[in-house]
């Protein structure tokens, strides 16, 4: 989720220079805050950019060897206090932390009973707790650290270090990636390659499940379980830019190709699947408002107002409450029919989408309860909301929306299931619902397997000035979601349209120049799908249908088939987005344009 650095040598270097020079390379992974340790300096942190650190470490502040952090919050608002580095009671293990350690509370609880005194909200820090409780036992710093990751569930990527043996460093991962570096006299620990690079070339990446122990001289990885890993270190030729894109030519690929981890980031913690019920620790103060609550008014903006619209039609027919999703910056000339019984729902990546808070302020004003969707901990919307659920998605960089997009209907579903199972939705429904939830990241994967084959179509098309994006009901949304995409960061002409509007007037666009995108998942409203493609293709319309796998009746009349997996019709969005935000990387990659940087386009709209 964001950005850890960690440094052991032999005294060459500064370590403090070594370590605010790294988190220079990761700040463009987006973070809220920052922090840096060594045991011959201590810590300082501060909410914020690394230029704000940078200005409250002291010239003096040196070492052989610390940890440094970039935070993007999950637990915990982003303030000096929660940001790391952060330490057990005696200020002698030091840990940093990428990820969310799902099992904190329970852990925390047993670590104040036990006597131990924390400072942060921040679930990292209980890791540093249990560190020490299990190096009272063990007296041995790498035995107690990998005792402390046995019990901890969740995910991490982390360095640790022990200011008895500062020298020496552990690095963890699981879920969350960690890559060592292998100079000479000196290793390092990082999120990725970008930071270690100006050092050496030569690094080692670490699988889930596995820890490494690092000194100036040597490097040892073994599996938590306790076998021996050897893995030889490997050349990488990237460059530091291609590191920090993962080795993706873009930040808006490398976010689309996350889409299986977002699902299971958003989900994490969040399922009983068992009871068929979401657990929403961001909702535990209102529940009972929320019982009863009679109606929803959605407010977002651009792509999170196509989630909206999503979400709209999933809390309507699993949830039996009525929905309206309003633009924000419309909403507010409006003069909206609300009560203590409404729910004013913001839907908000960054949080900081003026006209979204807007509509926030005017629900309130009118004695709302106001939720949030957001993604972005600490921000604007997350702290004038009621109460929320966080995305988890981690930061984007890519101006057009793609993982977050994914993340929103994921949180829309999970809402779902909360609110429905409050009402008529019965456990078998609820239960089924979690199932399928639970197996969308292989389905995405899946997905992701035709990559090539969207890039080739990307090709195809790419004369085209003109594109149509139609859909019915749950793809409705997704028609105008892969319209916005396209249009907007290659800067053609692309709409969306109700399947279902065409003969009222977008089919007098179509001739053979004018490509129509068809969402036809095997869903409630396929046929009436099929039959506007008929339509179009009567007007000698060029079609790239979207379909189920297993579907060979569409190839009869579609030029193109993109397929997906089948799954529930309410949950077919998050699957079906896949491919269209791929079809508009790939169309306007080819171009040549600069796509995580769009013309006229800014990341955060937080103007009227
Ligand atoms: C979508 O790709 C655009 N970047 C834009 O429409 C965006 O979704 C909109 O500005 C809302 O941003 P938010 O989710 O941060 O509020
Ligand atoms: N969950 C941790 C926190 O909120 C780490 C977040 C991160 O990945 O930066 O402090």
């Amino acid at each position: 989720m964001c950005g850890i650095f960690a440094y052991t040598g032999k005294g060459t270097k500064d370590a403090g220079k070594v370590l605010l020079h790294g988190l220079t390379a990761l700040e463009y992974r987006g973070y809220d805050s920052a922090g840096i340790y060594t045991p011959e300096s201590g810590s300082i942190k501060t909410p914020g950019a690394v230029a704000e650190l940078k200005k409250k470490v002291p010239k003096k502040f040196n070492g052989k060897s610390g940890i440094a952090h970039l935070r993007w919050a999950t637990h915990g608002e982003p303030t000096k206090i929660n940001a790391h580095p952060h330490s057990d009671c005696q200020g002698e293990l030091w840990i940093v932390h990428n990820g969310i350690i799902e099992n904190f509370k329970e852990l925390k609880e047993k670590l104040v009973k036990a006597g131990h005194t924390f400072v942060s909200e921040s679930d990292t820090e209980v890791f540093a707790h249990l560190v020490e409780e299990h190096m009272k036992k063990t007296k041995d710093f790498e035995k107690a650290a990998i005792a402390a990751l046995k019990e901890i569930r969740g995910t991490y990527g982390m360095a640790i270090q022990y200011k008895g043996e500062p020298e020496k460093l552990i690095a963890a991962r699981m879920g969350s990636p960690i890559v060592l570096g292998v100079g000479k006299h000196e290793h390092f620990i990082a999120s990725d390659a970008s930071p270690i690079l100006p050092h050496t070339k030569k690094v080692v990446f670490l699988e889930d499940g596995e820890i490494a122990v690092i000194t100036p001289e040597t490097h040892t990885v073994y599996k938590l379980e306790g076998s021996r890993v050897t893995r030889a270190p490997e050349e990488i030729e990237w460059s530091a830019e291609e590191a920090q894109k993962g080795g993706h030519e873009h930040f808006m690929l490398k976010e689309i190709m996350e889409g299986a981890e977002v699902i299971e980031n958003t989900l994490r913690g969040r399922l009983i699947p068992e009871k068929g019920l979401a657990k929403l620790g961001g909702l535990e103060g209102v529940t009972k408002k929320l019982a009863k609550i009679d109606r929803i008014i959605i407010v977002a903006c651009g792509t999170a107002y196509y989630a909206g619209l999503v979400g709209e039609y999933m809390l309507e027919e699993h949830a039996g409450i009525p929905v309206e999703v309003e633009l924000g910056s419309e909403f507010r000339y409006r003069k909206p029919v609300i009560n203590e019984k409404t729910i004013v729902l913001a839907i908000s990546q960054s949080g900081e989408t003026l006209d979204t808070l807007e509509a926030i302020r005017e629900g309130k004003r009118r004695g709302a309860l106001t939720l949030g969707i957001v993604n972005t901990v600490g921000s604007t919307i997350a702290r004038e909301t009621d109460a929320g659920v966080y995305n988890h998605a981690g930061p984007e960089i890519g101006v057009a929306s793609t993982k977050a997009f994914v993340s929103q209907l994921v949180a829309l579903a999970l809402l779902t299931i909360f609110l429905g199972r409050q009402r008529g939705m019965s456990l078998v429904e609820g239960k089924k619902i979690a199932k399928e939830l639970k197996a969308l990241p292989a389905k995405v994967q899946k997905i992701f397997e035709e990559k090539g084959a969207i890039e080739k179509l990307a090709r195809k098309y790419s004369g085209a000035r003109d594109f149509l994006f139609i859909g019915r009901k749950y793809s409705y949304p997704v028609a105008f979601e892969g319209a916005l995409k396209l249009k907007e960061i290659s800067y053609i002409h692309a709409e969306g349209c109700g399947a279902g509007e065409m003969k009222h007037g977008p089919l007098a666009m179509i001739d053979e120049k004018f490509p129509t995108v068809a969402l036809a998942p095997s869903d409630s409203v396929y046929e009436k799908v099929f039959s506007a493609i008929q339509q179009i293709k009567a007007r000698r319309g060029p079609v790239i249908a979207l379909a189920t796998e297993g579907n060979r009746e569409v190839e009869k009349i579609a030029d193109d088939v993109l397929y997906i997996p089948e799954t529930l019709e309410m949950l077919t969005p998050i699957l079906s987005v896949i491919p269209l935000q791929l079809f508009a990387y790939y169309f306007a990659r080819n171009k040549g344009y600069n796509v995580d940087r769009p013309r006229n386009l800014a990341k955060s709209v937080t103007v009227e």
